[in-house]
C-alpha cells in the first residue's frame, strides 16, 4: 500500500515585482539578481495574508480531486508565515472549506515545510489511520523581508501550492526521508518575536530579529550538501538510478544551488523544473507550485518517476521519490 498524489493546486498573489521594480527601492539590478540567482519577479501580495492564498489552493484542489470537503481525513499546513501563532492556518483552511470530519495541524519546516508535511501524511495513510490527506505549503514571506536589505529583500516571493493524496494499492511514494541539522540553525532566520511582558526586564521588543537574516553563503553550501547526500539515499534506499527519474522538482532558491545539484549527482539539469524565474523563493510553497506547474502542462504521465527534494531554516531538508 502507498499514496498517490490525485490533484494538484497552486495560487499565487496578482501584484507581479519584477527585477527593475526592486532596483527603485534597494540598491541592485536585474543583472545581478538574474546571474546569481535565476529570478527575474515574484508575486507579492498586496494585503491577503497566507491562510487566504491556502484557502483558494485548497478549493482549486478539491474541484480538480473531484471530491467533497467533508471526506478530507487530514489538512496538514506547512507555513512559517502564518496569520496567527494560534489557531493554525490549516484550522482556517478546514472551516473556509467546510472540511467538517478533518483533523488540521501546521508544521514549520520552512522551504522543506512541504516535504515534512507531505511525509507525514504519508505516514498517517501507510499506517492506516486516514484514507487521505490535503497537504498544503503557503506563505507570504513579504511580511518577514527587510525592504531595504537587498541581499535577502530580492530572493523571496510569495504563493501557495499543495496536493490531495490518498491511500493508493500501485503507485505513489515510493521512499523518502526528511532531516534536520539544529546545530546551524542561525545561519538562517526570520519571524522572531521577543519575549516581552510587563514583567520581564526588557519589554521593548524593537530590537527583535522579525525579518529574514541569512548568512547566504553558508546556507548555499548547506543546500547543495545536504540535498545532494539525501537524493543518493533516498535513490540507493529504493533501488533507484538518476537514469530512472523524468523530473527532478528542487526547492526553487537559486539556479546556482540546482547546476551543483546538477553536476554533482550527473543528473541533466534539463530534468530539473525551474520556475523561479517568475516566482522567486516562497519557501514551503515553492515544490508545490512546480509540481502543479508541472501536472498543469501535462508533462507527467502515470508511473514516471519524479523527484522532489527541498532544504531549508531549521536546517532542513527533504527528498521524495514519486511513481506518478
Ligand atoms: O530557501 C533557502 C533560502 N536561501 C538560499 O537559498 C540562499 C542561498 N544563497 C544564495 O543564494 C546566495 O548566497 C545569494 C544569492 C544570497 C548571494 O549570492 P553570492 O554570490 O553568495 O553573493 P555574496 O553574498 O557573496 O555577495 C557578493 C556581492 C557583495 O558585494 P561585495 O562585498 O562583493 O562588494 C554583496 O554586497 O554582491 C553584493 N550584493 C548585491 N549586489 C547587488 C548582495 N546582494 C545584492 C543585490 N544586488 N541584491
Amino acid at each position: 500500500m502507498t499514496t498517490r498524489i490525485i490533484a494538484t493546486g497552486a495560487y499565487a498573489p496578482e501584484q507581479v515585482i519584477t527585477n527593475d521594480d526592486l532596483a527603485k527601492v534597494v540598491d541592485t539590478s536585474d543583472e545581478w539578481i538574474t546571474k546569481r540567482t535565476g529570478i527575474r519577479e515574484r508575486h507579492i501580495s498586496s494585503g491577503e495574508n497566507t491562510s487566504g492564498l491556502a484557502v483558494k489552493t485548497a478549493r482549486q484542489i478539491l474541484e480538480r480531486a473531484g471530491i467533497k470537503a467533508g471526506t478530507l481525513d487530514l489538512i496538514i499546513v506547512a507555513s512559517v508565515t502564518a496569520d496567527y501563532s494560534t489557531p493554525a492556518t490549516s484550522c482556517i483552511v478546514q472551516k473556509e472549506i467546510g472540511a467538517h470530519n478533518a483533523v488540521a495541524f501546521d508544521v514549520s519546516a520552512a522551504c522543506s515545510g512541504f516535504m515534512f508535511a507531505l511525509s507525514i501524511a504519508d505516514k498517517y495513510i501507510k499506517a492506516g489511520v486516514y484514507n487521505n490527506a490535503m497537504v498544503i505549503g503557503a506563505e507570504t514571506l513579504s511580511k518577514i523581508v527587510d525592504w531595504s536589505d537587498r541581499s535577502t529583500c530580492v530572493l523571496f516571493g510569495d504563493g501557495a501550492g499543495g496536493a490531495y493524496v490518498e491511500k493508493s494499492e500501485t503507485d505513489g511514494i515510493i521512499k523518502e526521508e526528511i532531516g534536520t541539522k539544529g546545530e546551524i540553525c542561525d545561519i538562517l532566520t526570520g519571524g522572531y518575536t521577543a519575549c516581552s511582558n510587563i514583567f520581564s526586564e526588557n519589554n521593548d521588543s524593537t530590537d527583535n530579529l522579525w525579518y529574514v537574516s541569512m548568512n547566504g553563503r553558508e546556507v548555499f553550501k548547506f543546500a547543495t550538501k545536504s540535498v545532494v547526500k539525501s537524493v543518493e539515499r533516498v535513490l540507493k534506499d529504493a533501488g533507484a538510478v538518476p537514469g530512472d527519474i523524468k523530473y527532478v522538482i528542487p526547492h526553487q532558491a537559486n539556479a546556482r544551488i540546482v547546476e551543483v545539484i546538477s553536476n554533482k549527482l550527473a543528473i541533466p539539469y534539463e530534468k530539473f523544473y525551474i520556475n523561479m524565474d517568475r516566482y522567486g523563493n516562497t519557501s514551503s510553497a515553492s515544490i508545490p507550485i512546480a509540481l502543479n506547474e508541472l501536472n498543469e502542462k501535462g508533462l507527467l504521465e502515470r508511473g514516471d518517476r519524479i523527484l522532489l527534494t527541498g532544504f531549508g531554516g531549521g536546517m532542513t531538508w527533504g527528498t521524495m521519490l514519486i511513481s506518478w
